[in-house]
Order: structure tokens, then sequence, then C-alpha cells
């Protein structure tokens, strides 16, 4: 059976470290979708690092990971990452597999993404720039190139026709940067990327499936960047919601077990769009130093603000996630108060569901408040110390979203983490 981690919110909820948590009980670990705008962070030997294309289940020796055909990969991440896992002693020859259907980011597809972005103005999507949407484009375009091509004869032939084929849309957008230096580190990768382990994905998966391995799917981004269910257009360019899993690792929804939903004890988003609990005051800047919110990827201020109940209500319904686990609640230590949404006054009406409009409409977030605990919970390890404000903190999300917050994780460390 395949056991599914995904974000309930707008990324960065802490997937990485409690997928790195997980992995020691599962046999493979497989990213469905996504690609480097992924940073998942976590703590191996004490030392921080952040992995954008390599699962996050690869520091166990015991376990396997697989890169999926949903996702869209850059080589020359890849190559650096592997450099850097392989500094931990891990073979990743040995331990880490490609899908032949996962599709290429070539260096046009991040020039694209750039002058896609720079042409939006104050409309832009706040994109990483690492070329996700490009790359997607070219998957449902039927242009794409994927891992299986490389090995073929005529590799070089159809990248020279996909490079045309971007050169003449980035002279449609005035692109004129020389991005020829990009493209020697990129053949470089290519060369690398041809050593290593690539498989028919599906069959590798579900024949792990049929020998009762344990799976673990790891998602990217989180259900509010969802590119059909998120705030569109201020999405990513890939589902990150289970439904996913089946499209990006060939598994049918039957396998699928528990989905386990990582959600922030409370909120924050990076780029732009809809953000309707965003604080824009003296909280929201605390929020961002406690909790040291900078993105993994590009160094970004996060916005910060209270938990949306109303969104995360949404995720876990798309999601049909059935555990939660309820990261950084160490950030809310030291306040004295805490607010949750409990609902969106939109035009004067009070609505409980997220809008199809959200990013149009004028929402106004009411909250309900709750005292906070006051207590430094970091060093807490068993549930029976967590402080009683807590739990009646978590109670009211267990009932206002309909499936039951059963991990607290109380700091970035491994084995800060709290099962209810
Ligand atoms: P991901 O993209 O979902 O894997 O999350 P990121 O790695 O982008 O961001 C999460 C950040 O929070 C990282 O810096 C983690 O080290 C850190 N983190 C994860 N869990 C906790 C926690 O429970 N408490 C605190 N204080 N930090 C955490
Ligand atoms: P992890 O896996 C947070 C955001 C970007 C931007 C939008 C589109 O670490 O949680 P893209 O590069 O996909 O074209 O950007 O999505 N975004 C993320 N935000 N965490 C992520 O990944 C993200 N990946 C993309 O900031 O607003
Ligand atoms: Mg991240």
């Amino acid at each position: 059976m395949v056991d599914v981690i995904l974000g309930l919110q707008w990324g960065d909820e802490g997937k990485g470290k409690i997928v790195d948590f997980f992995a020691p009980n599962y046999d493979l670990v497989a990213r469905f979708q996504g690609g480097p705008n992924a940073g998942h962070t976590l703590y191996v030997e004490d030392k921080k690092v952040v992995l954008h294309q390599i699962p996050s289940g690869i520091f166990h020796q015991n376990t396997i990971n697989l890169i999926g055909g949903g996702v869209v990969l850059d080589p020359v991440t890849l190559k650096r990452e592997c450099d850097l896992v392989a500094s931990f002693g891990i073979d990743v020859k040995k331990n880490l597999y490609i899908s032949e259907r996962t599709n290429i980011i070539v260096p046009t597809h991040r020039a694209l993404d750039k002058a896609s972005e720079t042409s939006k103005g104050t409309e832009k999507i706040g994109s990483t720039l690492k070329g996700i949407g490009p790359a997607y484009m070219d998957k449902t375009g039927r242009n794409a190139i994927r891992v299986g091509d490389i090995l073929d004869k005529s590799f070089i032939t159809n990248y020279i026709k996909l490079r045309l084929k971007h050169q003449r849309l980035l002279d449609n957008f005035h692109f004129n940067e020389d991005i020829s230096g990009w493209e020697d580190e990129f053949f470089d990768a290519i060369e690398f990327l041809r050593t290593l382990n690539v498989v028919n994905g599906e069959y590798f998966i579900n024949n792990k499936i049929s020998q009762g391995q344990k799976i673990l799917a790891e998602g990217a981004q989180g259900s509010m960047l969802d590119i059909d269910f998120g705030t569109f257009p201020y999405v990513t360019s890939s589902n990150t919601i289970s439904a996913g899993v089946c499209t990006g690792l060939g598994v049918a929804p039957q396998k699928i077990n528990e989905v386990i939903g990582v959600s922030k004890a409370y909120c924050t988003r990076v780029g732009s769009g809809p953000f309707p609990t965003e604080l824009f005051d003296a909280t929201g800047e605390e929020l961002r130093k406690i909790g040291a919110e900078f993105g993994a990827t590009t160094g970004r201020p996060r916005r910060c603000g209270w938990i949306d109940l109303v969104a995360l209500q949404y995720a876990c319904m798309i999601n049909g996630v059935t555990k939660i686990v309820m990261t950084k609640a160490d950030v809310l230590d030291s306040f004295d108060k805490l607010s949750m949404c409990t609902s969106y006054l939109i035009n004067d009406e009070e609505k409980k569901e997220v809008p199809f409009a959200i990013s149009k409409v004028k929402i106004e977030p009411l909250y309900q408040s709750f005292d906070g605990w006051s207590t430094d919970t970091t060093a807490i390890k068993e549930s029976a110390k967590l402080p009683a404000t807590m739990n009646t903190y978590i109670k009211f999300i267990n009932e206002f979203v309909g499936a039951p917050v059963k991990y607290v994780s109380n700091g970035p460390g491994r084995e800060q983490i709290v099962a209810l």
C-alpha cells in the first residue's frame, strides 16, 4: 500500500522533516510532482539540508527513493544535490531511482519562466523561476523531453528543435540574456544523469506494491497551490493533491492508504496571491521572526498569518486526509492569545467555503480567539505533557476540519515530534 504525505496550505509546511521522520518505516519514498521549486528542509547529523529534487527519504540507508514521472527534473539541480547527499556517505547510485517518464527542465524553460513573469508586471505569480510552468506546458503541449529520451540517439536533435521553439517565444518576449553558460552545465549534468538508475517507474513501484513493500509518496508545494484546486492563477503548475499520486507515480487509487496532511499551527505563503488571514502587523512580523519564515528555495520572506480553518477543511476534503501533522507548534509558544479563522465575510455574507473567485473577491477573515499556552514546548516528548490550552486548540481543529491531528511537531529537529 501507498501512504501519502502532502502539504495542506501554501507550501513549506515542514513536509521534508516529516517525510524524513517517517521514512525508516518505509521501503520506498517517491516524489510524485513538482520540481526544484520545492525546498524541503531536514536535519541530518545536526546539519541543515535542503532538498529540491531528491525525495526526503534519501538519508536512510535502507530506504529506496524514486523521482516519479509526474516530477519535472532539472538535471543541474539534481547533480548538485547528489553531490551534497554523497557527502553524507549516501550512495545515490544505489538508493536513488528516476522514472523514464520524468520530464526534463531545459535551460530555456528557466529563461521562459523569467520572461513570462516579467511580462506579467504587477500581476506576476511570484514564481521561483525554476522553469516549472514552462516545463509542464511542454508536457501538456506534447513537446517535452523525458529522462528516458536522453538514452536515445535522437536526444540532441530533439533538444535543438525544442530550443528553437523556445527561442521564438523568447524573441516575442524580447528576452535576450545570454544563457550559454546554463547550457554548458546542463549538458554536463545530462552526462551525470546517464550514470544514474533510470527505470520504468510504474512497473518499479507496482512490483514493490505486489511484494508487500511499504511506500510513501512525498508531495511538494501545498494543496492551495494545486493547479486545479488552488488559488488560481496564483498556483504552481502541477496537481499537488492526493490525486496527483495516481498520475505522478502510476499507482491506482485503491492502493492509497493513509493520506497524511501537514499543516503549520499558523499559516504562511511565499509569492503573490490571496491569503485571507495574512497579518501585516507586529504579530505577523513576530511569526516570521520566531518561525524563521524565509523561503528554503529563494530566501524570500514568507507572508505570515493565523491558521485558516476554512482553507484547511477544504484541503482535507479534496485530499481525503486521514491524519494531520501539525508543525511549528513551538512557534506559537510565546503568544498569549491565538486566533483561528473560522469563516470568511464576503460581500457582507458569512461563508464557510473557499470561493471560486478567491483571487478576485475581498475576503474578511472572521476569527475565534483562543488562549495561548505560554510554555516552552520544544523539549516535550509525550502527549501527556503538552499544555491543556494546546489540546483545546488541537481539538477545535479536529472538529472543524473533520480529520484528527495525530502528531505535533515542536521544533525543526528529527526527534522534535510528539505522537498524540
Ligand atoms: P517543506 O517545504 O514543507 O519541506 O518546508 P520547508 O523546509 O520549506 O520549511 C519548513 C521550515 O520549518 C524549515 O526551516 C524546517 O526546518 C522548519 N521546521 C519544520 N518543522 C518545524 C517545527 O515543528 N518547528 C520549528 N520551529 N521549525 C520547523
Ligand atoms: P515546497 O515543496 C512554497 C510558490 C511560488 C509561487 C507559486 C508558483 O517547498 O513546499 P512556481 O515556481 O511553481 O512557478 O511558483 O508557487 N511555490 C512554493 N511556495 N513552497 C513551495 O514548495 C513552493 N513551490 C512553489 O512561490 O508563488
Ligand atoms: Mg519548502
